[in-house]
């Protein structure tokens, strides 16, 4: 229940698309792909409303060489980047990879769940923090923010001319309403770049592919400063995987969707069952929760060694103040999250 992937088998169009293309020996380097924008112009217009300039979209390895890529091609040497924890782990180590030190503005923990602290990113960007690299939906409290909260993020980062890199990648796994940054108007457009892959929601991470995308000619500006090279260390079957998902993989989408919704009820029953100390909030996406174990007498290490229960440690999305979290990864079968629990429950 650690790593961000599921127990699932893939969509059956993906499969195919894979099989015909080791059957073909079509295992070359990658070349232009046009389809996998046409295909994500169509998902974003259909799921989220959202039109999307499919010539802004350029393709990357992965979400975190996309990231990395973008940072390297655009900070200067002293740079700080703005993060808002608890968050993915990889936003750590990407920054680490750069020598850029996070500049943390942590998430307001309110009565109606997790809130950008929109006053402590303007005061970050006012100490010249320009660049602010947010998670949405967010991992791992699963918070998927809404357009009053973006467009007031997107008009404080236009005012002090900030840059918001938007990691979109749980967006698919949204078990309400998803809204992209880049669709929240003007300010948006002119602050944002959205990064993102098929990779989370389809579950491809080990294919390699993911894309850059932006609204705006200044914005694309900064994005041709990326290495060229970027797109052809994509990989073809990453590549051509992305475009059947967005393309083709929407029964599949939806049918997953169902079945973590399922999985999120199941894990709240069960924990009220089984570990009624730990205190768990529904996510609006994803399949990962993030469970406050403070009233739990072990540690992830503990529940790791004693009930072989393997979760992320709380620490490792921004250090000591998460000491009493963890992070568990429901996309899997109800079989197991209950058994996962039982294990805990049975080393108390
Ligand atoms: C928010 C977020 N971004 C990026 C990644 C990693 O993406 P990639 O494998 O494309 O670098 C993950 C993986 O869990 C993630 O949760």
């Amino acid at each position: 229940m650690h790593v961000a992937e599921m127990d699932f088998e893939i969509a059956e169009p993906i499969r195919a698309r894979l099989a015909q293309m080791v059957a073909e020996s079509d295992l070359g380097y990658l070349g232009p792909i046009p389809e996998v924008a046409e295909a994500f112009e169509r998902f974003a217009s259909t799921r989220w409303g959202w039109n999307i300039d499919p010539k802004q979209l350029k393709l990357a390895t992965d979400v975190g060489v996309a990231t990395v890529e973008f940072l390297r091609a655009n900070l200067k040497t002293g740079d700080r980047v703005v993060i808002t924890s608890p968050v993915y782990s990889g936003f750590f180590e990407w920054l680490n990879e750069l020598h850029i030190e996070p500049f943390d503005v942590p998430l307001n923990h309110t009565e109606h769940g997790w809130r950008l602290d929109l006053a402590g990113i303007e005061a970050a960007f006012a100490q010249a923090h320009l660049t602010l690299l947010l998670c949405n939906p967010h991992n791992p409290v699963g918070r998927a923010f809404d357009r009053t909260e973006l467009t007031a993020l997107a008009e404080i980062a236009a005012r002090y001319g900030a840059v918001v890199i938007s990691d979109e990648i749980h967006a698919p796994l949204t078990y309400g309403e998803f809204t992209p940054y880049l669709s929240c108007g003007p300010n948006a457009e002119k602050t944002g770049v959205v990064i993102t892959s098929s990779s989370k929601s389809w579950n491809l991470a080990g294919l390699k592919a993911a894309f850059l995308l932006t609204q705006n000619e200044k914005m694309a500006a900064r994005v041709a400063k990326v290495a060229p090279a970027t797109h052809w260390r994509t990989s073809i079957l990453g590549a051509f995987s992305m475009a059947v998902a967005y393309s083709d993989g929407g029964d599949w989408l939806d049918a997953t969707v169902s079945r973590l919704d399922e999985n999120r009820m199941h894990l709240q029953v069960e924990l009220a069952r089984l570990l009624p100390q730990v205190r768990f909030e529904l996510p609006e996406a994803g399949y990962l929760a993030w469970l406050d174990i403070s009233d739990l007498p072990l540690s992830a290490q503990q529940i790791l060694e004693d009930a072989k229960v393997a979760l992320v440690p709380g620490p490792d999305m921004g250090g000591a103040t998460y000491e009493n979290w963890v992070r568990l990864n429901f996309g899997t079968g109800k079989a197991i999250i209950t058994e996962g629990l039982e294990r805990i429950a049975g080393v108390l």
